[in-house]
């Protein structure tokens, strides 16, 4: 049956992916309180339907990051893209492309920046995690500059990783490399194992030359996150603003004492973000905390959110709350998993067209409009 919803597609990549990564995606901190209370928190909010308004001209484009764009939502930085589907990322690169949305590759990737230069002239973003070691942070940068990347996503909610669960369970934290035992779990899942080692073994390509981060994507990425500055503060956020010529956005703010300081220092924008309920359990949802996030930054500086979208009805309310665009994370990881760049261009698809009958529905032509309409289009449910 073809997926009608994101909630398939979750289902389509859970039956395709070995469990070990499924749970990888899946999965939050500790109690998962916050990962439900992103999800959860959209409904306490209901929205305003108007009927029997003359129709007009639909217009689902507006404008984020410095730009029009024809849709609200982008391709947030998902890790290990390139584990949950062969060439993974880029084939969500170009099913991000197609739609003309951005997509934004996370430190954590299979393929490199390069890789997704050589493979499409559109504009890219990068991720960054600010390492201990400044020599790797620096070429980081100095790779983002020579793909031209426009946006650097500075990630600054995991000084330290969040226990996830699910994953101790499994055995993911500790996993460098693939053992006999992991390879027959792997083996049950023959479809997305020929996909993923018909193009060798993976590796992290950004740190691929360097031998102290050992060898295979594993690996690898327990060195990387290793060497993740846990010290990381604002003077460094000051120092990146000074050596990154283009866009600057701090993903990972929850408050708007934080927001404000992001925007004085001189940032192009923030995104709202709790890591979709991965690091800090009992942090607010991210649309519980973006009201007075807006109202504290002002109407001018660009707030992009993300947590828990799996609806259109949520990209609604978080722009009439305040966003100027909302980024996905599992949405689309689901969809590459069970699906490919097919089933990526389907979760990009269907976003859409919920998010075009809402609007329909609550006689609204276009995003613009929302957006100018604000707390009027939505209400707090009694
Ligand atoms: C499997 C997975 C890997 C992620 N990897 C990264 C990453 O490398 N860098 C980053 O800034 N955020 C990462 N995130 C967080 C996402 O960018 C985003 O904040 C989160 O997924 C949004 O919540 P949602 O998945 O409920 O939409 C990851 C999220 C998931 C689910």
């Amino acid at each position: 049956m073809a997926p009608v919803n994101i909630e398939d597609h979750r289902l389509r990549a859970r039956r395709r992916l070995p469990r070990i990564f499924f749970d990888y995606i899946d999965g939050g901190a500790f109690e998962e309180e916050t990962m439900r209370a992103n999800r959860a928190d959209f409904s306490r909010y209901a929205l305003r339907q108007t009927v029997l308004v003359e129709p007009q001209p639909q217009d689902l484009s507006t404008h984020y990051l410095g730009l029009r764009h024809p849709l609200p939502f982008m391709l947030g930085p998902v890790g290990f893209l390139g584990l949950y589907a062969g060439q993974g990322e880029a084939k969500a690169v170009r099913a991000a492309h197609a739609a003309h949305i951005p997509f934004c590759l996370s430190t954590f990737s299979i393929a490199s920046l390069a890789d997704l230069r050589a493979i499409t002239p559109g504009p890219l973003h990068f991720q960054l995690y600010v390492l201990e070691d400044r020599a790797l942070c620096e070429e980081f940068i100095a790779q983002a500059e020579a793909a031209k990347v426009e946006t650097l996503f500075v990630t600054v909610d995991t000084a330290i990783t969040g226990i996830r669960e699910r994953d101790l369970h499994n055995g993911f934290r500790s996993l460098t490399r693939v053992t006999p035992s992991l390879l027959a779990r792997f083996a049950l899942k023959p479809h997305w194992l020929y996909d993923v080692a018909r193009h060798g073994v993976p590796s992290v390509r950004a740190v691929e030359q360097r031998a102290e981060f050992g060898r295979g994507a594993l690996e690898q990425a327990a060195n990387l996150s290793r060497r993740i500055d846990k010290t990381l503060s604002w003077a460094d956020i000051a120092w990146l603003r000074e050596r990154w010529a283009g866009r600057l956005v701090i993903k990972g703010i929850l408050a708007p004492g934080d927001a404000v300081r992001a925007r004085d220092l001189g940032c192009d924008g923030i995104v709202i973000s709790n890591h979709g309920g991965r690091q800090l359990d009992g942090a607010p949802s991210t649309i519980a905390a973006l009201p007075a996030i807006r109202a504290a930054v002002g109407p001018e500086f660009c707030l992009m959110l993300d947590g828990g979208i799996r609806r259109g009805a949520d990209i609604v309310k978080a722009l009439a709350l305040g966003a100027d665009g909302v980024m996905l994370g599992r949405a689309y990881a689901y969809g590459l998993a069970g699906g490919g760049e097919a089933g990526v261009a389907d979760v990009i698809a269907i976003l859409a067209r919920e998010l075009s009958i809402s609007l329909t529905l609550m006689g609204i032509a276009s995003i613009d409009a929302l957006k100018e309409a604000g707390r009027d289009a939505v209400f707090p449910r009694a």
